[in-house]
């Protein structure tokens, strides 16, 4: 079951390829951090960041939790106006918004750019200039730390394509004064994201301690006083029994206390701290069914096909990543065959597992990949023009389509 709905029905109902929530997991991951990520110093936030998985119907959810909504184009900005979201609330991210997005942001109503560069911090100050209404913004620092799943490195990373490095400190501070100078252009303070799928607790308390001690620089040394700081996302989940993500309860306070500590120093200048959840609030809410073809044995493998493959999930393609799924049905027979896991996509690297011990599967089995719902939907291409698959919320033995199957017609409605 997901959401109480048996498997085997969503597939018989839906079709497969098929992405499902379990909507009160997402409704319990959202009101975790609800519960969590406050605290009577700092005036806190949580936004979403939509690029984990983008549609109307995790808007309305995110909005219904009172979150903010990060976006990075004028795609996810569109999906949260036409979703009703409130505009004031969304942070326009990105390290190149063009000029029809700038305007777009402004008409909306957007209510925080996060300022990528110098470029971009005059782009704002004249698309803003006559603006019925002021713009707050964030610059995106780089302060040295690459965090990837196990490790961080403090001093990597200097060359990211994001946000301004501490290096650059005269490129930092003509960005910020910049901003200051504009007509109708709020600056709050800075932001960082450090990297996603971070399993390590203190490549977030270095990132904190860093930013803190950029903010008293500042004020310092140039008399420029912030009051926000935003600590992006990157929050690790569990894909496979490999990862033992540390829980959000503690990664929230962990983030709480470290920079009660860093604000201290500060006099308690710092009055607001946001952070940036994606994957961590969608993607083990999220399952993909697909429906078992062929099964073929080659000299040293045994590959199991399934109807989908990376143009619903690009991720162990791209970054090798690795998930656990199961035979829907079949949950208490052994595990006795070892399986490679490949879509149908045509190209040698489109395997969904490399290895995984399964019961025996015959064609016309479901085989459920987990913890799906991040980065799944929102990096699904049309490679072989294979149709988008729908996505289902299930909650409580009942079920609701969010975003429905492609069909023919979408898919060549664009073509002369
Ligand atoms: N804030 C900023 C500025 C970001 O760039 C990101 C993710 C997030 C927040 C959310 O990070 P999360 O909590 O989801 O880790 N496609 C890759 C992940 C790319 C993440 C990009 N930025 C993947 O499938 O693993």
């Amino acid at each position: 079951m997901i959401g109480g709905v048996p498997i085997s029905q969503l597939a018989q109902q839906y079709g497969t390829p098929l992405y499902v929530y379990d909507e009160q997991y997402l409704r319990d991951m959202l009101g975790t951090y609800q519960r969590e990520f406050r605290s009577a110093e700092f005036e806190t936030g949580v936004l979403y960041a939509s690029k984990a998985f983008s549609c109307k119907a995790i808007i309305r959810l995110i909005e219904e939790y009172g979150f903010c909504l990060d976006v990075v184009s004028d795609g996810e900005l569109v999906t949260a106006m036409q979703a009703g979201y409130d505009c004031k609330n969304i942070f326009f991210h990105g390290n190149n918004k063009t000029m029809n997005e700038l305007n777009l942001a402004k008409q909306a109503g957007v209510g925080t750019i996060v300022v990528d560069n110098r470029m971009e911090a005059e782009l704002i100050r004249t698309v803003y200039a006559d603006a019925a209404e002021p713009v707050h913004t964030l610059l995106r620092v780089n302060p040295g730390i690459e965090a990837h799943t196990h490790q961080y490195i403090v001093t990597a990373h200097v060359d990211s394509k994001f946000g301004i490095s501490f290096l650059n400190e005269e490129e930092l501070i003509e960005t910020i004064r910049i901003l200051q100078s504009g007509n109708n252009v709020i600056f709050d303070g800075i932001h960082a994201h450090i990297g996603s799928q971070i399993f390590d607790g203190q490549a977030f308390a270095e990132e904190i301690r860093k930013l803190f001690a950029f903010a008293a620089h500042l004020k310092e040394d140039y008399d420029i006083t912030i009051h926000t700081i935003d600590i992006g996302g990157g929050f690790a989940v569990r894909y496979t029994d490999a990862d033992s993500p540390i829980p959000i309860g503690e990664v929230c306070r962990m983030i709480l206390n470290t920079a009660s500590e860093e604000n201290r120093k500060l006099n308690g200048q710092i009055k607001r701290l946001l952070i940036e959840p994606g994957r961590s609030i969608v993607a083990e809410a999220g399952y993909t069914i697909y429906t078992v073809g062929g099964i073929k044995k080659t000299p040293n493998k045994t590959y199991l096909f399934v109807d989908g493959g990376m143009s619903d999930n690009i991720r162990p393609a791209l970054y090798q990543a690795e998930y656990d799924a199961f035979l829907a049905g079949k949950e208490n027979e052994p595990a006795e065959t070892e399986y490679t896991v490949a879509g149908k996509c045509c190209e040698s690297g489109d395997i969904l597992i490399q290895k995984i011990r399964l019961p025996k599967a015959e064609p016309g089995d479901l085989l459920v990949m987990k913890t799906t719902g991040a980065y799944g939907y929102s990096m699904a291409s049309h490679y072989n023009k294979l149709l988008l698959p729908a996505v289902v919320f299930a909650k409580a033995g009942t079920s609701r389509t969010v975003i429905r199957r492609e069909t023919y017609e979408h898919m060549l409605s664009l073509e002369e």
